[in-house]
């Protein structure tokens, strides 16, 4: 078989799942030309097969010398410059006729043969087209040979998109993306899109939720927070903490919120199961009146029992939905009625919830909409409906425009909510386990980092995110991260990613991090990362047969990259005009400016 042109060389090492060949001599060149397609021989990342009688071993070169890795071996020639020796890192075996399987059941011997891989022996490995499979692109080194995913390990096994910025990672989210929807029509995706990028490459084919949006805001109300969550974003409580204003908050919160219970649009419920952390609408005007008027009411009686609301010295009702206090009459500065309120426990905490919702950027969040009070119009089953039920499948959260402190507890909210309600209907027929859900976290590093150190980061959304890592296949719920700082995210959402495809990369502490998800020792294949070319990747795991470079394809039209335009920008002249900024000091201060963008 030497004379044959795909003879590499033989092995000389074997030790449990690496060989050692050495390459022959009698190859006159490094770069053989079969079938009009040049084969690198002995690069990092190429395939080779080792024939057994009947069975053909395949492995990927993982590294590559002129000394072998033990002394103790027989070399092929003299000792002599000019050796080359190869590591092989074996990956899986077919059998005659048989698909390829991954692993091996026998090892090969000292002096079997090592061959190339010629394009037929991709095409027996990879397949033609399955049911069950996405299409993602074409092998590095072959334009014809198509690569496939596996789309139940995928989106189940979870999934992490890895690269620099600008190596093609938003392509590639895309693209999966589009091609799941376009040939599986029950799927249904739900994409985090911190930037926007993505609305120019869906547009009329999916739904985008942005704040502020006529058509689709995005709503996150407040209501579905637990206490601890709630009292921290409303009024800066820390967990744990219980002040005498705390307990009344808590109290309060628990009164609206039964008050709410035969209201609900989903279904009315027993009023002795709410708590504070209970998902019940409740109206936080209501609530901010509710204290308002306690700090600020008059009263008959100097005497703090006395204090009742028959005893106030009321002047008019106010109104609590259009955030008019109620208002009272002066109290007297001698010692005689009206007198001041005696009770001043919620005064700071008033002053907080007002401001809150006289802020309009918090408006999503304690303003929202639709789903403001168990009277709005809404309850969150339209919302999910919203969400996950619509002719697209595809759903875009865009989140340009959330205040930077509220996208942490935002991302985690959206994701418990999801998780939530694929957990209590996993065995409904329409969702659940029985239609599963894949979640796609653009820009991770910037709310899945692995730790809390950077400010308005409090770890909400890792929680949440991480939970669908660990337990959300049972449910029926996938996620995939993207991001161009692996070494930033949670090491336990990375520990738990099945499949990864890695684009180039070439800050190191974030290869070494990729390197130490790569199953299967396949760490030398990411020395590659640095040098790959854009929209090229490095997949490996669970939904792919074998190790694989591949080109992923690029779809049109594209996600939109935020970067402005410097050069032409530059090139311009800018009159000078006196009322240049005075508009956006405006937009400043009444922080309205997302208002006016165009959606
Ligand atoms: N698979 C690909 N093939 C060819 N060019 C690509 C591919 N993927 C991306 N590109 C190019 O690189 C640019 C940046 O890609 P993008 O997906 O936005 O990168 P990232 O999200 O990693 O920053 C794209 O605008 C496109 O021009
Ligand atoms: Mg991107």
């Amino acid at each position: 078989m030497k004379s044959d042109i795909t003879f590499l060389g033989k092995i000389i090492n074997v030790n449990s799942n690496t060989v050692e060949a050495e390459i022959s001599k009698e190859i006159p060149s490094s770069a053989p030309i079969i079938n009009g397609r040049v084969h690198r021989i002995g690069q990092i990342g190429t395939l080779v097969k080792i024939p057994i009688g009947n069975l053909l071993l395949f492995g990927i070169v993982s590294s590559v010398s002129n000394s072998p890795s033990t002394n103790n071996v027989n070399l092929l020639a003299e000792p002599d410059y000019g050796h080359r020796f190869i590591q092989i890192q074996l990956l899986g075996e077919k059998l005659g006729n048989n698909d390829f399987v991954k692993g091996v059941g026998g090892y090969p011997t000292i002096n079997d043969e090592v061959h190339l891989v010629l394009d037929e022996d991709l095409k027996g490995i990879y397949g033609g087209r399955k049911d069950g499979y996405i299409e993602i692109g074409r092998h590095s080194s072959s334009d014809t040979l198509s690569i496939y995913l596996d789309l139940k390990h995928l989106v189940l096994r979870h999934s992490a998109v890895l690269g620099s910025t600008g190596s093609g990672k938003s392509n590639a989210t895309a693209n999966i993306a589009k091609k799941i929807l376009t040939d599986y029509p029950g799927s249904r995706i739900i994409l985090v899109d911190p930037h926007g990028e993505y609305s120019s490459a869906f547009d009329k084919n999916a739904k985008i939720f942005k704040i502020n949006n006529p058509e689709n805001p995005l709503f996150i109300p407040f209501w579905t927070m637990t206490f601890d969550e709630l009292s921290f974003f409303l009024v800066g409580r820390q967990e744990g903490q219980e002040k005498p204003e705390d307990k009344k908050l808590r109290e309060e919160i628990v009164k609206l919120k039964r008050l709410s219970a035969d209201k609900l649009k989903a279904g009315k419920i027993n009023p002795e199961f709410i708590t504070a952390d209970s998902p019940i609408p409740f109206n936080l005007k209501e609530l901010w009146y509710t204290f308002n008027r306690e700090v600020n009411a008059t009263y008959k009686s100097a005497d703090q029992n006395s204090q009742t609301k028959e005893n106030e010295e009321l002047d008019s009702e106010g109104d609590p939905d259009n955030l008019k206090p109620a208002k009272f009459k002066p109290y007297s500065p001698t010692n005689s009625a009206p007198y001041k309120a005696k009770e001043q426990t919620m005064y700071a905490y008033e002053k907080k919830i007002h401001s809150r919702l006289k802020d309009s950027k918090f408006d999503f969040m304690f303003n929202p909409g639709n789903f403001a009070t168990a009277k709005s119009k809404d309850d969150i089953d339209e919302m999910l409906r919203l969400w996950i039920d619509h002719e697209h499948r595809l759903t875009i959260l865009d989140l340009n425009g959330i205040p930077f402190e509220l996208i942490d507890i935002s991302v985690g909210l959206i994701t418990r909510f999801i998780f939530d309600s694929m957990y209590w209907g996993r065995f409904e027929e329409y969702t659940g386990r029985n239609r599963p859900l894949l979640m796609i976290y653009e820009e991770a590093h910037a709310y899945l980092p692995k730790t809390e150190s950077s400010s308005h980061i409090y770890g909400y959304a890792r929680k949440a995110v991480e939970k669908i890592f660990k337990e959300g296949r049972k449910f029926g719920i996938g996620a995939m991260v993207v991001t161009q700082r692996p070494s930033e995210i949670s090491e336990t959402i990375l520990a738990q990613v099945g499949t990864v495809i890695a684009l180039r990369l070439t800050n190191t502490s974030d290869k070494n991090s990729v390197q130490a998800v790569a199953p299967n020792n396949m760490s030398s294949l990411m020395e590659l990362l640095p040098s790959l070319r854009v929209g090229e990747a490095i997949v490996v795991g669970e939904s792919i047969v074998i190790p694989s470079r591949v080109r992923i394809d690029l779809i049109e039209p594209r996600p939109s990259s935020t970067d402005p335009e410097l050069v032409e920008s530059w090139k311009k002249q800018y009159p000078l005009n006196k009322n240049h900024y005075k508009k956006i000091i405006t937009a400043l201060r009444e922080q309205k400016h997302i208002k006016k963008e165009k959606t």
